[in-house]
């Protein structure tokens, strides 16, 4: 009898205990699925190393020789190159926002190596936020040391405005815009021969490896150039895979893009500051207006206090995992990017005046609001 008590309180006792552990596990879920539904961005870049692929590797990674004072005939031997008689033309054709303080860097920095500057400015971000023609409007901070006028060839670009009730991807109106540069070229006289950067505003060539390509005959017409990435500014190095940015001997084939062109690069060709900005609202705008606007998650990475403090450590803006498809590499990157303090080999005009580009310059974090 009392046997049989016990097997009958125990049948009853095991669906209880089941059915608790259910509502556990069932609560557990769905927290889960919360956070991952909420944060589903930061997951999928934690687990980048599982679904994504690098980019295929250069075939040919050329080496690079350059030191002071070495002659350019003896720098294009030294690449297998020869040297020409007369140098060939430069254009540097790239599509503006509003990065005024970079742009002049990078034209003081190739000035002498270029033959014309174009410049394709568009009247919306590529997120479709009608925008001020920053350059138009500051044209004459560049006359100093660009005075002939003909040599810069200045476009508008036509945006999109954003649309509520038919959203448009913006990596398509960046690759339209992009595109639109095809014609540009052609009405800014450039000829078969010469040789076109296809690079961001922030991604300035070394003089010297405009001298090279320059005065050199024999390379690869398609180039991809090599560039070391900064973060911030000068003070924030992260790493040397910049690979976007390429220089190209203009031909019937030549297409204006900023994406795998070829499978050659030069190696260490430049400098590429990402979020290199003069004032807290710049990076405001920056974070609404550029491709991967999404990523600004919540209100409060809009933060002016918060933004500071993230420029100053070397943080990341949009709290994200690294950008890595190995975990090894996830990890080694994780946490803030170690601070560097050499201002040894930056464009000159960042030297030249220290206190107007103070905030690139190691030491320098702390931004003005506006
Ligand atoms: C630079 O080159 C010139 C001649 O080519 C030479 O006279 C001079 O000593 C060199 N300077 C340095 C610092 O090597
Ligand atoms: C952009 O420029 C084009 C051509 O000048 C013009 O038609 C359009 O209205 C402009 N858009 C904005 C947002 O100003």
């Amino acid at each position: 009898m009392a046997n049989r008590n016990a097997r009958s309180i125990a049948r009853r006792r095991i669906p209880t205990r089941f059915r608790r552990i259910i509502i556990i596990c069932l609560l557990i879920f769905s927290a889960l699925s919360f956070l991952i539904v909420t944060n589903f961005q930061t997951f999928t870049y934690l687990l980048r190393p599982i679904w994504d692929k690098p980019p295929a590797p250069f075939r040919r990674v050329l080496p690079h020789f350059y030191a002071e004072n070495v002659s350019t005939a003896q720098l294009c031997r030294l690449h297998g190159w020869t040297a020409r008689d007369a140098p060939r033309r430069i254009y540097d054709a790239i599509i503006f926002s509003n990065e005024l303080d970079l742009l002049e860097l990078r034209w003081r920095e190739i000035n002498r190596h270029v033959h014309r500057f174009i410049l394709l400015e568009s009247n919306t971000t590529f997120t479709g936020i009608p925008k001020p023609l920053f350059f138009a409007r500051n044209r004459d901070r560049f006359h100093s040391f660009i005075p002939d006028r003909t040599r810069i060839h200045h476009e508008v670009y036509a945006g999109r405005v954003r649309d509520p009730a038919a959203p448009s991807d913006p990596f398509v109106q960046e690759s339209l815009q992009r595109g639109a540069m095809n014609a540009v070229l052609r009405r800014a006289g450039v000829s078969y021969g010469d040789l076109v950067l296809m690079t961001d505003t922030d991604e300035i060539p070394y003089p010297h490896t405009l001298s090279l390509l320059q005065w050199c005959d024999g390379f690869p017409p398609d180039l991809h150039l090599e560039m070391p990435h900064f973060m911030y500014s000068f003070e924030f190095p992260v790493d040397y895979k910049i690979w976007q940015p390429s220089a190209h001997v203009y031909g019937p084939h030549t297409l204006y893009r900023h994406q795998r062109q070829t499978d050659v690069i030069l190696s260490n060709a430049g400098w590429h500051c990402s979020f290199c900005f003069r004032t807290i609202n710049e990076y405001v705008f920056k974070m609404q207006a550029y491709s991967h606007a999404d990523r600004v998650r919540r209100k409060d990475f809009l933060n002016p206090d918060r933004i500071q403090r993230v420029i100053c450590n070397g943080d990341d803006l949009f709290d994200m995992w690294p950008e890595e498809y190995t975990f090894q590499n996830l990890i080694k990157k994780l946490g803030p990017i170690p601070k560097s303090t050499s201002a040894v080999h930056l464009p000159a005009a960042l030297l030249e005046n220290p206190h107007k580009f103070k905030y690139l310059l190691p030491g320098g974090c702390i931004r003005p609001l506006e």
